[in-house]
């Protein structure tokens, strides 16, 4: 393959998106993790699957980042995920570190590349990012809204007994408990769910897409989501890998764009080659704005955490 993606953590989340990543043959993967033999073999685990999948991209594990170097696109899935009864915001003293240390590897072996954020608490863990890598705003990115509008278009194609093909969904804000799912912006076949559906349906919707990482965590007890994780990730590194363009919910530095400043919250974005190309600005409600405004004050304390924790 002729370009090449580095994916950081080789646990659950990790090591599907490098299966993902190689089964549609877009780059060749190099898988790293701190935990000695487990990036190896489940590179090689890969490898072994290729014949069967036909697939010829190149998979490689390792503990280090000499591998690494020259990355188009750096994916870090690096850090502990939460049990239950945790909430993402919990883990930010142990991930900050991590995300750090992993941050200033990978900057100083590819320069030129892209980061896509995974691990939690996700918008802290972008300004840890972009402070570590010195990379410029269009360069560090995270993946949230992907996920959480995914999430929604699952649960409204189960609702409306619809192809999910049909479903177009559009969340808003922080990853965490106070995202901002945008109903009248989400549709089926190009018709607002707010014409399909009754405002209490919308609003249990809405409901168990805020709180859709904590039922999985709940029912897995061990660890937290990571199929559809991976695909989010996953879709963002294609529309930057293939420069398609495509407009897509993700955590990106805002510098005025909302009316916030030095902030990562999740926005649409246009993601093309160069990363970040576009912040799409859409007008907003009193009552969405007054979700952001919460979303962003959640953002924001956090940062207040991350100052404290040095
Ligand atoms: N943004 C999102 O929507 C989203 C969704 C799912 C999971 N997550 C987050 O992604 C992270 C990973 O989740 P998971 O389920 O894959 O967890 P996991 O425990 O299965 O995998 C994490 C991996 O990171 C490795 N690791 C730890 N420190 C490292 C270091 N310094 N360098 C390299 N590797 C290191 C561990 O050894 C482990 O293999 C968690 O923080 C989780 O909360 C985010």
């Amino acid at each position: 393959m002729d370009k090449k993606i580095t994916v950081v953590g080789a646990g659950n989340v990790g090591a599907t998106t490098a299966q993902r990543l190689a089964e549609k043959e877009l780059c060749d993967v190099v898988l790293v993790d701190i935990v000695e033999g487990v990036p190896q073999g489940k590179a090689l685990d890969l490898t072994e699957a290729a014949p069967v999948e036909k697939h010829d991209a190149r998979l490689t594990g390792t503990n280090g980042y000499d591998e690494t170097v020259g990355s188009d696109i750096v994916i870090i899935t690096a850090g502990i995920p939460r049990k239950p009864g945790m909430s993402r915001d919990d883990l930010i003293g142990t991930n900050a570190k991590i995300v750090k240390n992993v941050t200033e590897q990978i900057a100083a072996r590819s320069p030129e590349a892209i980061l896509i954020l995974v691990s939690n608490p996700l918008d802290a863990m972008c300004h840890v990012a972009y402070e570590a890598s010195k990379f410029p705003k269009n360069r560090v990115l995270g993946m949230a809204g992907v996920l959480d509008s995914a999430r929604f278009r699952a649960f409204i194609s189960m609702e409306l007994d619809v192809s999910v093909e049909n479903t177009h969904a559009f969340v808003l804000g922080g990853h965490g408990d106070t995202m901002v799912p945008l109903p009248r912006y989400s549709t089926v076949a190009g018709i607002p769910i707010t014409e399909l559906m009754s405002p209490e349906r919308i609003e249990a919707l809405v409901d168990r897409t805020r709180n859709g990482g904590a039922e999985i965590v709940s029912l897995l007890k061990t660890g937290s989501a990571y199929y559809a994780p991976a695909s989010a990730a996953v879709e963002m590194a294609e529309s930057i890998l293939k420069d398609k363009k495509k407009i897509l919910p993700c955590a990106a530095l805002l510098t005025g764009e909302y009316g916030y400043q030095d902030l990562f919250i999740g926005v649409p974005v246009k993601l093309g080659a160069s990363g970040i190309e576009e912040i799409i600005e859409i007008k907003l409600t009193d009552d969405e704005q007054a979700a952001l405004k919460k979303s962003a004050a959640a953002v924001e304390e956090l940062k207040g955490v991350l100052a404290k924790l040095g």
